[in-house]
């Protein structure tokens, strides 16, 4: 094993010839529990409820959910169409608004059901698994290009969970930061813990720990201090919608990072497969949030930490303005200070948008 592999060795979402398995992301980091999806319902809630997450990981899912149903509908004896997958389509599409790479991986799926392969369940099976190792081979050339920007003994801080649990394997910023890591350049790594759901603190010291990156967690309230202390020179996140002109939906909390990093003086870069990337959708304005529950800012581990009768509002994205994005790193190439411009130049419209 070299130093990268033994760095990535997690994988969430499992096509097992029968069911989608997927690693409860919800029950992580002290239960390793896995779950499986037996039809696109199944697959819909899981996203739905975060037992899957992060954007590259839920349209992978979801294209495995196509699959699903379109078995249960052969063994069932009925027609595998265009027609009769359409409300499945709907259903999975609904789950979660936020993240562009749900319409995307569904659009593709669509696109085989609409060509009306002879064999229909075999051409989406292959579909999906293409959609699937696509993902990591484009995460893995994004490590290396966002690598390629970072100096030898920077530190580095990022936010969510953005690694091999939200992605096929490797992850997107954090596999800037695997690769980053193991070619020397990375001296210390930073994790926000990411409130209300805590993907930081659960989720990406988990997977680093698992993969022996040592990384140090933080309060989110701490990211400014820390930039001010010099100690990072790169804030790394990811991505769950591009808009044409570079601006980029991502967890809440991304935005007041990219503020606090132009005032100090630290780096910004987002990194996010082409996938992710929403040419259809002029600017972020045009991006819908997603508005969770409030009981999940109310409480800490299902312990209700405010008062009864109290309110809370829960969105779960913000909008980083691409002024203050320094790299916008896809797998098709680094783009230094995005704008529409450069972005039309990269990504055309007919090849990425969403259907
Ligand atoms: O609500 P989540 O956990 O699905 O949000 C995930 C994020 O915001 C990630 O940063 C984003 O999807 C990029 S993951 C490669």
């Amino acid at each position: 094993m070299n130093l990268l592999d033994s760095h990535d060795t997690i994988r969430a979402v499992v096509y097992t010839g029968e069911t989608l398995r997927l690693l409860d992301q919800r029950r992580l980091p002290f239960e390793e529990i896995h779950l499986d999806c037996h039809s696109a319902v199944d697959v819909a809630e899981a996203i739905r409820n975060l037992v899957v997450r992060g954007a590259p990981a839920i349209g992978i899912a979801a294209a495995w959910g196509v699959v699903l149903e379109a078995r249960n509908l052969a063994a069932a004896g009925q027609a595998v169409s265009a027609q009769t997958l359409e409300p499945v389509l709907a259903h999975l599409n609904a789950a979660r608004p936020t993240a562009v790479n749900l319409a995307w991986a569904l659009a593709r799926m669509r696109g085989v059901l609409v060509r009306a392969p002879q064999d229909t369940v075999m051409a989406l099976t292959t579909e999906a698994q293409s959609i699937q190792d696509e993902d990591l081979a484009a995460n893995r050339r994004m490590g290396q290009l966002g690598a390629g920007l970072i100096s030898a003994g920077s530190g580095v801080l990022t936010h969510c969970n953005t690694g091999s649990l939200a992605t096929a394997g490797f992850g997107t910023a954090l596999g800037v930061i695997r690769a980053g890591v193991a070619a020397g350049k990375i001296a210390q790594v930073y994790a926000g813990e990411t409130r209300p759901w805590l993907q930081g603190a659960r989720l990406t010291m988990w997977e680093l720990a698992r993969d022996r990156i040592p990384a140090k967690l933080i309060a989110d309230s701490a990211a400014a201090h820390l930039m001010k202390s010099g100690a990072v020179q790169w804030v790394i996140v990811g991505a769950d919608r591009v808009a044409a002109n570079g601006d980029t939906a991502n967890k809440i909390g991304t935005y007041q990072l990219a503020i606090a990093a132009r005032h100090h003086g630290v780096k910004f870069m987002v990194v996010a497969p082409a996938s992710t990337v929403d040419m259809a959708t002029l600017d972020g304005s045009h991006i819908e949030i997603e508005l969770r529950d409030a009981t999940e800012l109310l409480s800490v581990a299902g312990k209700r930490t405010v008062i009864e009768g109290a309110e809370a509002w829960n969105p779960v994205f913000d909008i980083t303005p691409a002024s203050l994005i320094d790299a916008l790193v896809t797998e098709c190439g680094v783009i230094e200070q995005p704008d529409a411009r450069c972005m039309r130049e990269v990504f055309s419209l007919a090849s990425h948008a969403p259907t």
